[in-house]
């Protein structure tokens, strides 16, 4: 019977165990799904015996990401090329194979929340130059968006990101981030601004179009004041909960042997 399981610190909070039981059920998949308390300290043993203990593969989640890289045998371009890994794979020759399937859950979410999305619709503006935009600017090159406007609040490491990812970037200034959003046909937000605890979403909005697709990376609450103001203004919203779904596919296909559907039940499941 095939373990999986989620690594992170903390992980009492992660949704991936509910997920993956309710596609465990829905497919009547024989399997078990665990969540994997692991502190950094212990990261490279654990991850190096749960292939021993019959382990397929497992998700990542904060904090190691980055760290899982080193540790795994191979890791594909695009893990590569962000910089992190959320899905290790165990194979039988031994060997730990490293992805990052978060890139692949942003398209994926983008295109059902708001049909119609196609990279051709225009300039993207990046929020955020963290570890989950690396992930999101990652696929939105790889799927063909010409120009992405990429704003955040230590500029520097929105240089960095232009610098491993190249010219189709244009760094806007924190103070300016507003402005870039006029231009915009898709607008997303990976900073941690208007998560439950975290300080509020601040960026002025006015600037908005009717029609652009505005999406969160923040789904606590579901309902962010980007989303709720972005409605407001006639904007497309898809909200984040969708790219968490979204990029456990893979993972599940390759462990338990059928490609999962999000749907509504899908959501029901996790929100549960
Ligand atoms: P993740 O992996 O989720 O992207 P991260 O790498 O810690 O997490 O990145 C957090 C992002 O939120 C960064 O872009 C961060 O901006 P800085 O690079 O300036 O730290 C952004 N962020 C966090 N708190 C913020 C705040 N109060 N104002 C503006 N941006 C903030």
């Amino acid at each position: 019977i095939p373990l999986a399981g989620v690594i992170g610190n903390p992980i009492a909070q992660s949704r991936s165990p509910q997920l993956f039981r309710h596609w465990l059920k829905t497919y009547d998949r024989a399997g078990f799904y665990i969540p994997i308390h692991v502190t950094e300290a212990n990261l490279a043993d654990v991850i190096r015996t749960l292939p021993k203990m019959g382990f397929v593969g497992c998700n990542v989640t904060a904090p190691h990401k980055v760290d899982v890289l080193e540790i795994a045998d191979l890791a594909t371009d695009r893990a590569t090329l962000i910089g992190a890994a959320n899905t290790l794979i165990f194979r039988k020759d031994g060997k730990i194979h490293a992805d990052n399937t978060d890139g692949y859950g942003f398209i994926a979410n983008l295109k059902q929340g708001a049909p119609g999305w196609a990279p051709s619709i225009g300039p993207a503006a990046v929020l955020g130059a963290g570890g989950a935009a690396r992930a999101v600017i990652a696929s939105l090159i790889d799927v063909g968006v010409q120009e992405i406007f990429l704003s955040n609040r230590t500029r520097p490491k929105a240089e960095a990101l232009k610098s491993s990812f190249g010219t189709k970037i244009t760094v806007v200034d924190w103070v300016q981030a507003g402005n870039m959003l006029e231009d915009a046909a898709t607008v997303i937000n990976t900073t941690s601004l208007g998560m439950t605890g975290k300080p509020e979403f601040r960026v002025p909005l006015d600037g908005l179009r009717r029609g652009t697709v505005v999406t969160d990376l923040v789904y606590s609450p579901l309902r962010t004041r980007l989303l709720i103001e972005a409605e407001a203004a006639g904007c497309v919203v898809v909200d984040g909960l969708g790219m968490l779904l979204h990029q456990a596919v893979p993972g599940f296909e390759r462990w338990f042997g059928v490609r999962p559907e999000v749907d509504v039940d899908t959501r029901a499941a996790v929100l549960a």
